[in-house]
């Protein structure tokens, strides 16, 4: 049986190939399209799954959405209700793109489908949805080495939750309890994120990359005034001082008085209280993360601990998490955000709807994360003459030499190897190497690579 899981049209569209269970192909639409984070409908994605399976659309038994948006559509409503008339600016703004796709997504997606395997509509395997954050679940515990463990899910929003808590045992997923919107750690860290003038969504890495340069000063005023931490780690935020769940932006004026500043101009010169706050909010990201998996564990007795959810990315939390916190060993999702969602709404089908049963994989179901497209030698070559590239073949015995003297001499190197990453992450797949102990190759490399 060939199930094919689809996130799409929020952010990090994806898909992802299962046979009998077994991931065949997963990545993500942003590697095809080079538009990071592309939220449109992964058509490369799910044509490039079929293709590395060899198969066509009329094969597949199901296709699996990532979450309901119909739920989500009742929290846009709701949470408009809550605050009326307060956000009437930012609900007419979001109201076109809802009328016109999201509340018809159905048939917005058998459209699509039907346009990418040249299939009629009424031939296309049947839809199935699952809830965004069993989704980020089932990413996170199915794949796993392991029976039973404990299981939490954290990101910005999905349909209402934020927080969930999960027990998996063999086929099973158990939810236990969750924190909703508008209460979110990921959104309190996208609050820094967009407050310290990095984009949201996206700039959460360079808030983490920049904490260890700062001190935790802020640290006191978030916990007084911005969430309300309780010690087993649960909180509330409070919403006084964030403009997300109504605006267009997402800190508003009182946080601004409270910070004592407007948020820090993007591209502007980066401040020693840039670094300060990005270390306060790290720290009281990763002090929730440690209580909550600390909660869990006093709940479930469990010995390991899945992790998913954009905030699971955060690996300096997880790291904290595998020293400090009471689980023999944590397993994360590599594709942790919503892209990996499409890989959890085929497991979830596969496991919990057909019932299938789940034997964990000890020696990695993930094989490392390397599920994407590859290419050979000849496939190589030919790229490479087409752009009139100088080339030419060498063997491991003589690259390796050779690799190592280029970087010692201060280049950069594009690295190129077997199937792609799925996840954010490079892990050694497609990477750019340079020599760390070389001084200038930060600025080198942002200069000449990343334009900045
Ligand atoms: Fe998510």
């Amino acid at each position: 049986m060939l199930l094919l899981g689809i996130s799409a049209y929020y952010h990090d569209s994806a898909a992802c190939l299962l046979r009998e269970g077994r991931i065949v192909a997963a990545a993500q639409e942003e590697r095809f399209t080079r538009k990071k984070h592309d939220a449109r409908f992964p058509a490369n994605a799910v044509a490039y799954c079929l293709r590395e399976g060899g198969v066509t659309l009329r094969d597949v038994a199901r296709v699996i959405f990532y979450d309901k948006p119909l739920i989500k559509f009742e929290r846009l409503l709701e949470t408009y209700l809550a605050f009326a008339p307060a956000g009437f600016r930012s609900f007419l703004a979001a109201m076109p793109v809802w009328m016109k796709e999201k509340l018809f997504l159905k048939s917005l997606l058998r459209k699509e489908l039907s346009a990418l395997g040249g299939v009629a509509p009424s031939e296309l395997p049947p839809l199935m949805f699952t809830e965004h954050h069993q989704a980020h679940a089932a990413s996170a515990f199915y794949p796993s080495p392991f029976d039973h463990a404990a299981i939490l899910c954290l990101d910005g929003v999905g349909e209402w939750a934020t927080t969930t808590a999960w027990l998996g045992e063999r086929n099973d997923l158990t939810p236990l309890w969750e924190i909703d919107f508008p209460h979110s750690l990921g959104l309190l860290y996208s609050a820094f994120t967009y407050y310290t003038g990095f984009k949201v969504n996206s700039g959460e890495y360079k808030v983490m990359g920049l904490a260890p340069y700062g001190e935790p000063r802020y640290v006191d005023r978030i916990l007084d005034h911005l969430v309300d931490l309780k010690a087993d780690g649960t909180f509330r935020l409070n919403m006084k001082y964030f403009n997300y769940a109504t605006g267009l932006t997402m800190t508003n004026g009182l946080f601004h008085d409270l910070m004592g500043a407007p948020p820090r101009h993007p591209e502007s010169p980066l401040t020693q209280r840039d670094m300060d706050l990005a270390r306060s909010v790290q720290n009281v990201t990763e002090e929730i993360v440690l209580r909550l998996a600390r909660t869990l564990h006093k709940e479930l007795g469990a010995e390991f601990l899945c992790l998913a959810g954009g905030v699971a990315l955060n690996c300096v939390a997880n790291g904290r998490v595998l020293r400090e916190g009471p689980y023999r060993d944590i397993w994360i999702q590599p594709a942790a955000g919503d892209a990996g969602g499409a890989l959890g709404a085929a497991l979830a089908e596969w496991h919990l709807y057909e019932g299938k049963p789940r034997r964990p994989d000890r020696s990695d179901s993930m094989r490392g994360s390397y599920l994407g497209p590859h290419f050979s030698d000849p496939e190589v070559r030919a790229a490479l003459d087409r752009m009139g590239a100088v080339s030419g073949q060498l063997d491991d015995g003589a690259l390796f030499p050779l690799l190592a003297e280029l970087l010692d001499a201060g280049n950069v190197i594009g690295w190129f190897q077997g199937r792609m990453e799925f996840g954010p992450r490079a892990l050694g797949a497609r990477s750019i190497l340079g020599d760390p102990r070389n001084t200038k190759m930060q600025s080198v490399m942002n200069l000449k690579i990343k334009h900045r």
